[in-house]
């Protein structure tokens, strides 16, 4: 069991460097293979002090990064420029966009059955253009393709928790459709254990979750989006694909991916996922039932924003 090879991608980052030390800590990694365009020498010296089994590796520069995809089990994509105030996740798109392409197109080339966790936003763009690059080089398994979207079940937990005074451990609250503004669908009316909300709270709890990564911009006065949450949540998600790829047979988490089984217009949409060992074994689509006439409603009204963005991507990429 365990063994696996974790490739970052953006090693040196606000995100990468605290995520870098996440799986360092993670006893099913045997290598650790960090990347980015700026030196990674320094996070490689420093993690590589820590005594857990993950050997870990740095490499710097575009004519590294085929040495560092080579027999990756899991690559994760933290690359790119992060918000400022007044951005939203969509103004990241022109310059993101063209990282997430290089980036897909070595990992096609050099980890193809690899995992692969994109974090670099637009998320509801940049993994319908990984999805596009992959088809193109023959690579493409909608099974191993994923959007990180980890972080909003973990605010939606801790808020639901905050507000109701319950364990926080024992929240567990699904979250669907997309990962930007309002195509952000918390379904509290599934939140394990089962609470009852006022409709205020409804209306609060959701309008704070789908807002909580501008919470964060704006309270950095120096400029930046989520990092330390970013990491904690994107390891927890990559935990559980491990887990899954060592046959662990009850692995579940919600996340972007490439799969119509939720709402057929949608070719791309966050769900509770079952993770196994060739990643996505099933798409939890029942979620879906039996909604809220709120939650139906913001449904509904998510679906021509995520599909603009999903056709953006895919665009980019033809
Ligand atoms: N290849 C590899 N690494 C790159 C490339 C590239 N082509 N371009 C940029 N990077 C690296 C940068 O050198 C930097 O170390 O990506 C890292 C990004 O780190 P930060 O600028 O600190 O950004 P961060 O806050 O980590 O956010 C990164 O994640 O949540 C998303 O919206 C966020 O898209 C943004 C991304």
């Amino acid at each position: 069991a365990g063994g696996y090879k974790v490739a970052i991608l953006g090693a040196a980052g606000g995100i990468g460097q605290p995520l870098s030390l996440l799986i360092k800590m993670s006893p099913l990694v045997s290598a650790l293979h960090l990347y980015d365009i700026v030196d990674v020498e320094g996070v490689t010296a420093d993690l590589g002090h820590c005594n857990t089994p993950a050997k870990v590796v740095g490499f710097t520069g575009q004519e590294d990064l085929a040495g560092c995809l080579a027999g990756a089990d899991v690559v994760v994509i933290p690359a790119g420029v992060p918000r400022k105030p007044g951005m939203t996740r969509d103004d990241l798109f022109s310059i993101n966009a063209g990282i997430v392409k290089e980036l897909v197109e070595a990992v096609a080339d050099h980890a193809p059955g690899s995992l692969i966790h994109i974090i670099s936003n637009p998320v509801n763009s940049t993994v319908p253009i990984a999805a596009e690059l992959l088809k193109q080089k023959g690579v493409y398994d909608p099974r191993k393709l994923f959007g990180v979207t980890t972080l909003d079940v973990v605010r939606a937990n801790t808020f639901v928790a905050e507000k109701k005074n319950l364990p926080l451990a024992d929240v567990d609250v699904p979250v669907v459709g997309g990962h930007a503004g309002a195509t952000i669908l918390p379904l509290l009316s599934k939140a394990r254990p089962k609470t009852s909300f006022t409709d205020e709270e409804v209306e609060e709890l959701t309008a704070r979750i789908q807002n909580a990564g501008t919470e964060v911009v704006e309270a950095k006065a120096g400029g930046g989006s989520a990092t330390l949450s970013m990491a904690y949540a994107a390891a927890r998600f990559i935990e559980a694909s491990l887990r899954g790829l060592d046959g662990d047979g009850d692995v579940y988490e919600c996340s972007y991916v490439p799969s119509q089984a939720a709402v057929p217009e949608l070719p791309f949409f966050a769900s509770r996922v079952k993770l196994g060992r060739d990643g996505v074994e099933e798409v939890v689509a029942a979620e879906l039932r039996g909604l809220t006439h709120f939650e139906a409603r913001a449904l509904e009204a998510l679906k021509p924003q995520l599909k603009a963005s999903i056709d953006k991507g895919v665009a980019y990429a033809q």
